[in-house]
Formats: C-alpha cells, structure tokens, sequence
C-alpha cells in the first residue's frame, strides 16, 4: 500500500491490495448480480447513465443485521472481506472514522460506456465514502477520472429556498436537481483548487463529506467497464 497523494479531505492510496486479493476481487466483481437502479438518484444528472450495481454489504462493528434485512454483513466469506480488512487497517480510515463510525457499505459498481456521476458532496447522514477500483486494466484516454474540488465550500452557501410540506413553508438550502444552476454558480465561484484522479487498477480513494466530486464520462472507446467497489462510513445505522 502506497499514498499518492494525502490531505485533510481525502486520500490516494496505490496497491491497497495484495497481488492475490486483488485478483480474488477481480474474479468477485464479475460474480456479483448487478442491477440499475430504476429510481432516479439525485446525484446522478437525468441525462446521465446510471451503472449497474450490486446489493450492500454491511460491516457493522456493534451488531447483527436483522435476517429479513436484504443486505449481507461482513464477514461474507468472500473476496469483499478482503477489502473490508484493508479499509479497517488503514491509518486514514482510523483517524477520521473508526471512532465516530460502527458501520461501512460496500457496493460493486459497473460503469459502462456512456456512464457517469454529477457533482455531488456526499453530504446527509454520512460521514465520508470510499471508492476503490478493480477492473483488469485501464487507459489513460477512457475516461472514468474522478474529479475533487479541494476548496471548502459548504452546503450552507447554497441560496435558502421556500418549501412547502406538511402544510407549512419551510426554509431549506438545497440546489435544484433539474438545472443545478444553483450549484453551477456556487461551484464556479467558489472552486479554485481542483484535482482529478484516474481509476488506476488497486487504487483506493477516501474521502471526508462535504468534498464536492463527480466521476466523469466513460469513453466509448473504452473496451470494458470502469469497475469499482463504493461505499460509505456511517456515523449510525
Ligand atoms: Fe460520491
């Protein structure tokens, strides 16, 4: 395991797995039942394509999941496990999660030509995700890049809208979903420092709330899915 790059947000770490478990992971991906998701997810643009999912998977360090919850826990016996151990020992996870988060989701990603995720901060109920990327290879000019925004700029900056519910207005600071230019502007003054990083194989990223990114366009030259395992660090569940 090597850093690539560290800040107080969000880290780069190469080589997470071992040579071996890299490659059980490569062979769980294609094991997995996938499945779009056919709710339309904010983050995700209407124009863009939602990838294939798996089901969850749950590390929870206080408790059993119920057995009618859909989800598997950790430990599942699988190449997922792997993955969850490596996340557990890593210093980044222990300094900013292992106290304040019992919980963490994983979830296998498959996105193919033509897919992508808008601007979003992972903001709500977590406290930071995760995304590790386990295809067999991947180019440079396929696209797939994670983009990060480096500044801070909270959710607070967003303009206060009136929302009407239960029979009363409500004040709410949200971004309109349908044309974001509301987010457009907030980001384009606000966002100075900006990086990107490409979905290397055996890359792992994690990342604190509240840091604005989107995985950008799969290229339709690429020949084969941007593959990943996602998921969040939560303070309860
Ligand atoms: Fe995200």
């Amino acid at each position: 395991m090597r850093v690539v790059k560290e800040t107080e947000d969000y880290i780069v770490l190469d080589d997470f797995l071992e040579d071996r478990d890299f490659r059980l992971i490569l062979e769980y991906m294609q094991l997995n039942d996938y499945a779009r998701n056919p709710k339309w997810i904010k983050p995700w643009d209407l124009a863009d394509r939602p990838p294939w999912q798996s089901g969850e998977t749950v590390h929870h360090a206080r408790k059993r999941l119920s057995p009618e919850d859909p989800r598997r826990q950790y430990p599942t016996g699988t190449a997922i496990d792997r993955l969850f151990e490596r996340i557990l020992g890593a210093k980044f996870y222990r300094d900013n999660f292992k106290d304040s988060c019992p919980a963490m989701t994983a979830r296998s990603y498959l996105h193919e030509q033509g897919a992508s995720l808008d601007w979003h901060n992972d903001a709500g109920r977590f406290a930071g995700a995760y995304a590790f990327y386990c295809h067999p290879r991947w180019h440079a000019c396929w696209g797939g890049e994670l983009l990060l925004i480096e500044d801070d700029i909270p959710d607070e900056l967003l303009p206060e809208k009136e929302i009407m519910e239960e029979g009363e207005i409500r004040r709410r600071r949200n971004w309109n979903v349908i044309h974001k230019d509301d987010l457009s502007d907030l980001l384009f003054s606000r966002a100075t420092h900006t990086e990107f990083v490409f979905p290397v194989p055996n890359r792992m990223v994690m990342m604190r709330r509240g840091l604005w990114h989107k995985v950008n366009l799969v290229k339709n030259q690429a020949p084969m899915a941007r593959c990943s395992v996602a998921g969040f660090f939560l303070p309860d569940d």
